[in-house]
């Protein structure tokens, strides 16, 4: 049974999808705290109303940052985590902080990485004129938003998108794949070699959603 520990500063929808799809999915997990930076984050009523620890690390009570990371990592240190997850996680974390959940801690961003880094990813991906756009789930390395790939989401971009439409779009991806990334951490099958995740036994590491049907479909092909 592995420990895992949620790191949210807002809404929380991703944890959420986590939480839902690890009891219904019957992993051999167990979520054994959510933690916030902020004590309003709202994802924190939804985590103690399903009976899992909350916890908030306020950065706002800390002077610096490297202090902040010390308090945050104990408690979720306290939790015996075997994977920490970011989940929509605002705070730049400290090189030291990552290095102490190396190979053992995820984020999701709203992009197709390397592709926009940081923050306002759809209005970017916008302003480029992309076509497609999407999400990623990766390993977290000391460089902000980059780091092994796990997983990654994609959508089309339509005439008349704004940012929210598009967010809403790409956030629907990121409800399927966090989750069954975590999955595929908790069952033991994802192995870093250097820059490159591979997952064994092998299945598609990416989807595609056409919300123009709601149909979302994995393309047939050389899979993973
Ligand atoms: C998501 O779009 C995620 O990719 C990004 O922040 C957002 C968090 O949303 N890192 P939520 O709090 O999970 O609803």
């Amino acid at each position: 049974m592995k420990n895992l520990v949620i790191l949210i500063s807002g809404r929380g929808s991703n944890m959420e999808a986590i939480v839902r799809a690890c009891a219904h999915e019957a992993w051999s997990a167990r979520i054994a705290a959510v933690i916030a930076n902020r004590p309003d984050a709202a994802g924190l009523a939804f985590a103690a109303s399903h009976g899992i620890a909350t916890a908030v690390v306020d950065h706002r009570q800390y002077p610096d940052r490297a202090s902040f990371d010390a308090a945050l990592a104990q408690a979720i240190d306290g939790y015996a985590p075997d994977l920490v997850v970011l989940a929509g996680f605002m705070r730049v974390l400290t090189e030291g902080f990552v290095q102490h959940y190396s190979g053992r801690m995820l984020n999701i961003h709203p992009s197709l990485l390397p592709s926009f880094p940081g923050l306002k990813t759809h209005q970017s991906a916008l302003d480029a004129g992309c076509r497609v756009h999407g999400a990623t789930v990766h390993f977290v390395t000391p460089t902000l938003d980059h780091g092994p790939i796990v997983a990654q989401s994609a959508v089309p971009v339509r005439t008349g998108d704004d940012a929210a439409a598009l967010a809403a779009r790409v956030l629907k991806t990121e409800h399927t794949m966090y989750p069954r990334a975590i999955r595929w951490f908790v069952e033991g099958r994802l192995a870093l070699d250097g820059e490159r995740v591979t997952l064994t036994p092998p299945e598609p590491q990416w989807l595609f959603l056409d919300d123009a049907n709601e149909t979302q479909a994995h393309t047939a092909g050389e899979g993973a």
